[in-house]
């Protein structure tokens, strides 16, 4: 993605390997989480942006991208990737491997 196509104070939704990520731009910085809410999976993408916080559009769960923490429960947290800026290039980072909890444990997944 060019660094361009996502103005100051503002977030969209894009595919990365087939997953919807929201992505934002806040401060000159690009944050990148899980697009799914965790309410009953609304956009995060399509949300409100108030400052560092993504207000659902369906709900109103509220979000910090910075660290995909649920702003009442701070605790539970959507997925975030890592985010690197090449000039005018954003580029996102989708791990090949990710971590489930199965009936209490912990295991690796490959996407
Ligand atoms: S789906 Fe996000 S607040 Fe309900």
């Amino acid at each position: 993605m060019d660094a361009t196509d996502l103005a100051e104070g503002s977030g969209k939704v894009v595919s990365v390997l087939g997953i919807d990520v929201a992505i934002f731009r806040v401060d000159g910085r690009f944050f990148a989480i899980d697009n799914k809410c965790l309410h009953r999976g609304g956009p995060l993408g399509e949300g409100e942006l108030r400052g560092r916080t993504v207000v659902c559009p369906w709900h109103g769960w509220k979000y910090d991208v910075a660290t995909g923490s649920l702003e009442v429960i701070p605790t539970l947290k959507v997925s975030m990737y890592k985010v690197v800026v090449e000039g005018p290039e954003v580029f996102i980072e989708i791990p090949l491997v990710k971590q489930v909890e199965v009936e209490g444990e912990t295991i690796e997944q490959r996407r």
